[in-house]
């Protein structure tokens, strides 16, 4: 934009006035194009680079998405949740849940969902349409509750009580069996597509992306 704005002003002299004032600005804000990702190749791989990084990065602001699903009367839920894996090979993401929270039975209803990112670092909203599948037995529970089980997370899913039950006097229905029985359930949300924009002072760039295919869109 920066190039195709500098280009227009040396063809076009007149046009200079009218971008004059635009021109200050961009000059002003000190727009950097040395990070600007210019290939749909080039800012897919930041996506999942970003994705990766935000599982492991406490700090990194894709690590707390919104998971949106369709309620059990068809109207729309949405909560945060944490990014516990983002595997590019297998074009899936993992989320960690209590297996009697409501989004579990809104899932295995309707796989359909949403998971919507923003990093005011980046500059980036993703919003990626996926397929969401339960897991509450399996290999790949067990596998990941021997590491979870190890770690301060665990009590979120050893609670006595359902997610969404309601309390009784003194929360005494809280953490008061000491069953080592565990309700860690698994989601694994594969990606259809992509929805990704950047708000820029280059201007503001978005695109679709399913597979290795990609279209700009209009932000
Ligand atoms: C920062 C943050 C992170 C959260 N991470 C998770 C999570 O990884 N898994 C989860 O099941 N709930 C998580 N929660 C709680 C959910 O937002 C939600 O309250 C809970 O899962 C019940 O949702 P449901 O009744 O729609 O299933 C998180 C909440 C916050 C504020």
């Amino acid at each position: 934009m920066y190039l195709y704005l500098h280009a227009l002003i040396k063809t076009h002299g007149y046009f200079e006035t009218l971008v004059n004032s635009d021109l200050a600005l961009f000059n002003r804000l000190d727009v950097s194009m040395e990070n600007y990702l210019q290939t749909p190749f080039e800012i897919r791989s930041q996506i999942w680079k970003e994705l990766t990084r935000s599982v492991n990065d406490k700090h990194h602001a894709w690590r707390t998405p919104v998971l949106s699903t369709v309620a059990l009367d068809e109207g729309v839920n949405s909560r945060t949740v944490v990014l516990r894996g983002a595997h590019e090979s297998e074009n899936h993401l993992l989320i960690y849940t209590d297996a009697r929270s409501a989004k579990v039975s809104e899932l295995e209803k309707n796989s359909q969902a949403f998971i919507v990112f923003w990093s005011p670092r980046l500059h980036w909203q993703l919003r990626v349409k996926v397929n969401i599948s339960t897991h509450t037995t399996g290999p790949l529970v067990d596998q990941l509750w021997a590491k979870v089980s190890q770690s301060a997370a665990a009590s979120d899913y050893i609670s006595p009580s359902a997610p969404g039950t309601q309390l009784v006097a003194d929360f005494e229905s809280v953490n008061t069996d000491n069953s080592t029985e565990h309700h860690f359930a698994v989601l694994v949300a594969q990606i259809h597509e992509m929805d990704w924009l950047e708000l820029s002072r280059n201007g503001h760039r978005r695109a679709k992306i399913i597979g290795n295919s990609w279209d700009w869109l209009t932000p």
